[in-house]
């Protein structure tokens, strides 16, 4: 396992042991991921509007995007709230439903944050490296998902 990543979980447990609302917690941690894992190109958190029945983009860091409200089912985020199971995309250009946010992406990972099996958000990072996830994103993702359940 790459350094950083040790950084990032000691960081991490800095953070969620901050007296934080729910949105400045998220936030904190969107930043973190951004600045200290070098290939996460954009980070953010969709949480699902359960009225409208959409993923509403949350804290974010990295460019804004147009996605602020997805479909559920559609792009990579919205699969990821239909099926509630993770999703890597290690090539952005083999997917025929995908939202792009940017020409310069070229991968994507997207994590559900579920409590009890239902599905409350997700964390989603594009990156602008070809194939750059490995299992130490994904233990890293899920870690910080599970522990964020109870702030969502
Ligand atoms: N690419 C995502 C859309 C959200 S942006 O990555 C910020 C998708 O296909 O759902």
């Amino acid at each position: 396992m790459k350094d950083f990543y040790t950084v990032v979980y000691r960081k991490f447990e800095d953070i969620i042991k901050s007296p934080l609302n729910s949105s400045d917690l998220l936030e904190k941690v969107a930043r973190l991921l951004h600045t200290d894992v070098p290939h996460y190109d954009w980070v953010g958190f969709y949480i699902l509007d359960s009225i409208h029945n959409e993923l509403v983009l949350g804290p974010f860091a990295g460019a804004p995007t147009e996605h602020t409200r997805i479909g559920i089912g559609k792009g990579i985020c919205g699969q990821v709230a239909e099926s509630k199971s993770k999703m890597i995309i290690q090539d952005v250009s083999d997917q025929e439903n995908y939202l792009s946010c940017s020409i310069d992406v070229q991968s994507e990972i997207v994590i559900p944050i579920l409590k009890d099996g239902i599905f409350l958000a997700e964390i989603d990072i594009d990156s602008h490296a070809y194939s750059p996830f490995t299992e130490d994103d994904e233990r890293l993702l899920e870690y910080i998902a599970m522990r964020l359940v109870q702030f969502i």
